[in-house]
């Protein structure tokens, strides 16, 4: 017996879509059925995504946006409605890691930006997004957080407190949206690599020259993998199954969640 495509006739529209964690969550979504709307503030690393799906025989659209700004988060869901009919899935994902610092050296305008980016940013489109779904009383929503928002991490003060922030957004969103039959999850990928997320923060663990991490990037690489039980990097292919399966009906009496993905780190 043929099952349907899990997200057969649905849009998902994808924050961060030019990245390497939200491409891949948009490459599965896409071979379970859905189109693709992808939102991101570099129009070129949204074509390149764009590229790679339409090669794949999906079906996607670009939307350049700012997530910090409110009114241009509006005029893109509007603009993503118009071209799509709807939006049923929300993979809200869009972030920016900041410095590396203690916290007592923490830059100002640093901070502020990953909260700008990662908390205000977040907001909007779960606000806008949302509001489109309950007039509908249906939507399926995944935040990407990180562990950086269930263990403060050192030297990441801005980042831990805009992944912890993600944490409870997604609670309260739960609670919030739940009688307007949709749900909302959160994933925290741990240590994800290779590739240039991994290599940035290894190399800025080191310069942070802390007593958490050495100095030479080399030993940083080693001392982040001997922290995982299962003594490695996470690979981007290991993000979208869980996504997938949050966002679907297999998932139908889970709200309010944060799933690890982070090889046994909790
Ligand atoms: N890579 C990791 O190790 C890791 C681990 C845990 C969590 N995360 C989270 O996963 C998400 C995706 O990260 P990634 O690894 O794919 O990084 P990435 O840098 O490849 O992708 C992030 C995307 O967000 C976009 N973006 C940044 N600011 C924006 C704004 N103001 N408006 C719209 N788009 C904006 C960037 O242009 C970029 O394309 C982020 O929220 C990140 O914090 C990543």
């Amino acid at each position: 017996m043929n099952a349907s495509p899990r997200f057969h006739g649905q849009t998902a529209l994808i924050t961060g879509g030019g990245g390497e964690i939200g491409l891949a969550i948009a490459k599965r979504l896409a071979s379970e059925g859905a189109a693709i709307a992808l939102l991101d503030l570099d129009p070129e690393k949204l074509e390149r995504s764009r590229a790679q799906l339409i090669e794949a025989g999906a079906t996607a659209e670009n939307f350049v946006c700012d997530v910090t700004d409110i009114d241009a988060v509006e005029q893109a869901v509007s603009a993503i409605v118009e071209c799509f009919g709807s939006i049923e899935l929300l993979l809200n994902n869009a972030g920016y890691q900041g410095a590396f610092s203690p916290i007592h050296q923490h830059p100002a305008a640093e901070f502020d930006k990953v909260i700008r980016i990662n908390v205000v940013g977040a907001f909007h489109v779960l606000k806008v997004v949302s509001a489109h779904m309950v007039e509908r009383g249906y939507g399926r929503i995944v935040n990407t957080a990180s562990m950086a928002g269930v263990q403060g991490p050192p030297n990441m003060a801005a980042y831990g407190a805009s992944k912890f922030a993600v944490v409870g957004l997604t609670e309260t969103a739960a609670k919030d949206l739940a009688p307007h039959g949709i749900r909302v999850n959160a994933i925290s990928p741990a240590f994800i690599g290779p590739g240039f997320m991994w290599d940035r923060q290894v190399q800025l663990q080191a310069e942070a020259n802390s007593q958490y991490f050495s100095t030479d990037p080399r030993e940083v690489a080693r001392q982040m993998i001997d922290s995982v039980p299962m003594r490695r990097y996470g690979g981007v292919e290991e993000i979208p199954g869980t996504v997938a399966y949050l966002l679907s009906d297999d998932a139908s009496y889970v709200t309010g969640i944060n799933v690890h993905i982070s090889g046994g780190i909790n």
